[in-house]
């Protein structure tokens, strides 16, 4: 069984990074505050990865949020924001992307996160569900949402 690891901040971390297709702002930040000396290794980091070996080959970020009047899960609900999923080419298709949502769902708490045009299979598989949202107005159905305890949400949902 693949076992989920919470990464750490450090200069480890974003040198893994780098061979993931998604190398973006959020990395380049961590990195900056790393060479600014601001963000020590034993941070609370949002990432959590699964190793095959050595290596790297699944990572996830997963940010914990409230809101007032958050349209889907009622004001004041914490909520997990999952971004940036991403299992390395060669290792796709085996359960690692998986893994990584089954740990996210096992913090109990409701989870959002914007699928990717070509992964919306894989959220359906999983129980997530597209909300409404506008995009420059025009309806969108990339956001997707997971409610635990089985809730269907059937409020927000959209065909
Ligand atoms: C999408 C992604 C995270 C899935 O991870 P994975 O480890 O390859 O998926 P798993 O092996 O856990 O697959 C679980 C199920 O979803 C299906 N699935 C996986 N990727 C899929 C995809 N892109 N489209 C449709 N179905 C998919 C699998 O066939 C499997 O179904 P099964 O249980 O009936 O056999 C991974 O393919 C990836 O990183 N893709 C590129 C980046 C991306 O699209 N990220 C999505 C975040 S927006």
């Amino acid at each position: 069984m693949y076992q989920v690891e919470h990464l750490k901040i450090n200069f480890k971390t974003v040198e893994e990074f780098k061979i993931f297709k998604e190398y973006g702002l959020q990395q380049l930040s961590m990195l900056e505050d790393l060479q600014a000396n601001m963000i020590e290794n034993n941070c609370e980091s949002p990432f959590y990865g699964i190793y095959y070996g050595n290596k790297l080959v699944a990572r996830m970020s997963l940010y914990k949020q409230c809101e007032k009047n958050n349209p889907y899960f009622g004001s004041d609900q914490e909520y997990l924001e999952l971004a940036k999923l991403e299992v390395l080419p060669e290792y796709q298709r085996k359960g690692l992307g998986s893994t990584l949502v089954t740990y996210a769902k096992s913090l109990g708490l409701p989870i959002k996160t914007i699928a990717r045009i070509k992964s919306k299979t894989f959220w359906e598989k999983h129980g997530f569900f597209p909300v409404s949202y506008k995009i420059d107005g025009e309806p969108n159905s990339r956001l997707m949402i997971w409610l635990p305890n089985g809730e269907t949400g059937e409020f927000a949902k959209i065909s």
